[in-house]
């Protein structure tokens, strides 16, 4: 199965979650509807909608609330997006202008407050203690991670154990979540609820480390963000990781200087010169694409199905986006 297939048999799902989106986006205060629509009409992949519905299909369930839940998950996205643009001082986001550089961060950030504050307000109205731990959980790593990730900037000593909690709580708690819930809708057993879960955590982690490749590698006009804008903002990923275990001390001497004293498209060639001498970026779409047949293997509790099948297929899109 083809992705592009997977998202056409949801096509009309996604758009009423869409839509659902946009009603949590409904708020007396004008800048929220704004700066909502904004985001969500900018485009957007919503993979972990997507990623509920299909959990959802494999747990046997097929009521509206995953629609609505699809919806919660995707709004928590949206405030994630609005508050880590404002942290990373982004220029770009979906291809256009971020939102902070229209309305500015006051604004911005308190619309991601609401944004939060209201998917899981929502969320509570399900009166299911489970779903709502998830939410709340989830909503909570993700803040943690950031945070993580903003005392860890600059840092070049920072291991790829603690590089692997920060995309782990930042991104993997999220699209795990969004696994389990649709576990939860079907009323799954622990180890089948657990499976899910855990296929969305490693599929997730392996979605931000990809992320982290095309940083360096991908088409603009595709990724909808700046190249090379973890490096400007100091933020060390798994291919300068790698770089800094094998390089001579004389390269990491260069790379420490250039993480720490800006950069120009100058540094940024000669740090994907440095990439390429030392095979790094190889090295960690493998780490990434280890990780996928991993969240893969989790789903072998579950007996073949359509489902199953697209769930692989997303899993391998999460890659395949890096090549
Ligand atoms: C962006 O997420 C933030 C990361 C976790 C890398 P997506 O790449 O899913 O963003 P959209 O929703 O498709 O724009
Ligand atoms: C992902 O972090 C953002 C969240 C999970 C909130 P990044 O800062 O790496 O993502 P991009 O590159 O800005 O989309
Ligand atoms: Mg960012
Ligand atoms: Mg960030």
């Amino acid at each position: 199965m083809e992705v592009q297939e997977v998202f056409r048999l949801y096509e009309s799902e996604l758009k009423s979650v869409e839509n659902r989106v946009k009603d949590l986006f409904k708020s007396i205060a004008p800048p929220v509807p704004l700066i909502g629509r904004h985001l969500i009409e900018s485009g957007g992949k919503r993979l972990r909608p997507l990623l509920l519905l299909l959990s959802a299909d494999l747990s046997g369930y097929k009521g509206e609330d995953r629609l609505e839940l699809a919806s919660i998950i995707e709004s928590i996205h949206t405030a994630s997006l609005l508050h880590d643009d404002v942290v990373d001082g982004a220029e770009k986001r979906r291809g256009k202008l971020p939102a902070h550089s229209i309305w500015g961060n006051q604004i911005v950030i308190l619309v991601g407050d609401f944004l939060y504050a209201n998917a899981l307000r929502l969320a509570v109205m399900y009166k299911n203690q489970k779903i709502m731990e998830t939410l709340s959980t989830a909503t909570t790593r993700m803040t943690e991670g950031e945070i993580l990730q903003l005392s860890k900037i600059g840092d070049p000593d920072i291991t790829e154990e603690e590089y692997l909690n920060i995309i782990s709580a930042k991104t993997g708690a999220l699209i795990s979540a969004a696994c389990r819930i649709g576990a939860i809708l079907g009323s799954l057993p622990e180890d089948k609820e657990n499976a899910l879960s855990y296929y969305g955590m490693k599929t997730g982690t392996s979605f931000q480390m990809a992320d982290d490749i095309l940083d360096y590698i991908a088409e603009e006009g595709k990724l909808g963000k700046h190249l090379g804008k973890d490096l400007k903002e100091g933020k060390i990923t798994l291919p300068m990781i790698y770089l800094l275990k094998v390089a001579s001390d004389k390269e990491s001497d260069e790379v420490k200087k250039i993480i720490n004293d800006g950069f120009n498209q100058d540094d940024l060639k000669r740090v994907k010169e440095l990439f390429k001498k030392h095979d790094v970026l190889r090295l960690s779409l493998q780490k990434a694409r280890n990780l996928i047949a991993d969240a893969k293997a989790e789903l072998e509790v579950f007996p073949d199905s359509p489902a199953r099948e697209a769930l692989f297929t997303l899993a391998d899109y999460v890659l395949s986006r890096s090549k």
